[in-house]
């Protein structure tokens, strides 16, 4: 058995549950594609959907989504990639659709199982592989949202821990494979000038807004099951959260990242009612899919506190939606002014005082920005960013590093069932008890009693918008 540099096995087929979705479609085809070209995948690709689909049909749905994603650069790559394809079609209720998969993986011993299939359905499709025996030597990456509430995602970790150990489960979050993620804590540890500055003494408080101007589109239904809060929030954003917050890891390897990030998530404060406004984009009732009452937010704006050594008293603003001004994700940590107003325009009149701003999407950038003195005898000055980074060539899909990752064993990018279960401990509280949603203009910043949240401790940054960024 040919093992990697660690002597872990890698996965010798990936078997892709919920093939003909939309994930598949638009993500899971273009990382498979991208892995082709690099040569790091060459193992089988069974689908599995119920959808009575033929081979030729996978295959046509397949280059449908890589052309969709971008021009078809290697052809000779496509063509081994829909040659790896195979197909089986079934109920994930129905034993007999994991049988016909184990005649499919063949020879394969070590199958790596993505579910990319709606959630509800994550227990039924690990419990099923349980029962049919393809386990054994085998790895489960599951989607998000792992669970939607405390309760489920341990009964989730409860099921899957039962059938898999724990290293062969992967959570996944794409978010933690794109590159100016992955940046937060290498710039955080490759540095030395941060830290001193990074705690209550020196910050105000922090920002992060992962903004987006369209609308749930096709996703009513999932949506509806959902909501913003558990859509990108409790993950996403939080995992941001944690990377920015983190203290340092004590030794060298992923295992004391994971342990000191789900420190993060216990000492997150549990969110209370008040701390939340939840909105709703005008229109969305009408959306497919979506209850004619619903009040399912699709704008979510929170203040969080860290309740640690380094973190007490800082506020932590996060804030997320639909159909909002722009497209964007941006992290901004605001430091306090100097205690001392010696100039006519210091800060806080000047507005921000000193920040760093983590440019995440479209693009990515770190900058730091400092008052310098224009020209002349008096002395006011401007706000100007020593601009640290921007975009890199070359850079790899989310899903395609987090696919090779964890078909290779490498857990470093993914979720402990610790951590998860944390992050939803923060929520909770606000899963079940909560005001209503209010509305918000799609193309607007979301609604105001947003700005009232965050209005005690400054206002929004809004990305894209703010003259100094790029
Ligand atoms: C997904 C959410 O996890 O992340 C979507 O389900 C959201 O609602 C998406 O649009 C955002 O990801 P990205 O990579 O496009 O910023």
């Amino acid at each position: 058995m040919k093992k990697t540099k660690d002597g872990i096995a890698p996965s010798d087929a990936l078997v892709l549950f919920g093939v003909s979705g939309d994930l598949a479609h638009k993500k899971i085809f273009p990382a498979l594609y991208a892995m082709t070209k690099q040569g790091v995948l060459k193992t089988p690709v069974v689908g599995v959907a119920s959808s009575k689909w033929s081979l030729a049909q996978l295959r046509e749905h397949a280059e449908d989504g890589i052309r969709k994603a971008g021009p078809i650069d290697d052809r000779p790559a496509l063509d081994r990639l829909l040659s790896l394809l195979r197909y089986v079609a079934g109920d994930y209720k129905d034993p007999a659709t994991f049988n016909a998969l184990k005649k499919a993986l063949d020879e394969a011993r070590r199958p790596a199982h993505y579910l990319a299939i709606p959630p509800a359905l994550f227990a039924t499709v690990i419990q099923g592989l349980g029962a049919a025996g393809l386990v054994d030597q085998a790895r489960v990456i599951v989607e998000k949202p792992f669970g939607r509430d405390l309760a489920s995602a341990r009964e989730l970790n409860r099921i899957a821990r039962s059938v898999f150990p724990e290293d062969s489960v992967f959570r996944i979050d794409h978010y933690l494979g794109k590159e100016a993620i992955m940046n937060i804590l290498y710039f955080r540890f490759a540095n030395s000038f941060l830290e001193p500055i990074w705690n209550r003494n020196y910050v105000a408080r922090v920002q992060i807004t992962l903004s987006e101007d369209f609308g749930v589109n096709r996703r009513g239904a999932f949506y509806e099951s959902a909501g913003c809060l558990r859509d990108v929030i409790q993950n996403h954003l939080f995992q941001i959260v944690a990377l920015l917050a983190m203290e340092p890891p004590a030794y060298q390897g992923f295992g004391a990242v994971h342990c000191e990030k789900a420190k993060v998530f216990q000492a997150m404060r549990p969110l209370q009612a008040d701390d939340v406004v939840r909105g709703q984009y005008a229109g969305y009732r009408k959306e497919p899919g979506v209850a004619k009452d619903s009040d399912v937010e699709t704008f979510c704006a929170l203040r969080l506190f860290i309740d640690s050594w380094r973190w007490e008293g800082v506020p932590w603003y996060l804030r997320s939606g639909k159909y909002l001004a722009e497209t964007a994700a941006e992290v901004l940590v605001e430091l306090k002014p100097p205690p001392q107003m010696l100039f006519d325009d210091s800060a806080p009149i000047s507005g921000r005082a000193n920040y760093l701003r983590f440019r995440l999407s479209p693009n990515s950038a770190v900058a730091l920005a400092a008052r310098v003195k224009r020209a002349g005898k008096e002395f006011v000055g401007d706000q100007a960013e020593l601009y640290l980074l921007d975009e890199q060539p070359g850079e790899e899909a989310p899903y395609a590093r987090l696919l090779r990752n964890a078909m290779a064993g490498d857990g470093s990018l993914f979720t402990r069932e610790d951590a998860i279960e944390a992050a939803w401990a923060v929520v909770d509280p606000v899963l079940k008890t909560h005001h209503r949603s209010h509305p918000y203009k799609p193309g607007s910043w979301g609604p105001k009693q947003a700005d009232a949240l965050i209005a005690p401790n400054g206002s929004w940054h809004n990305p894209i918008l703010a003259k100094t960024t790029k």
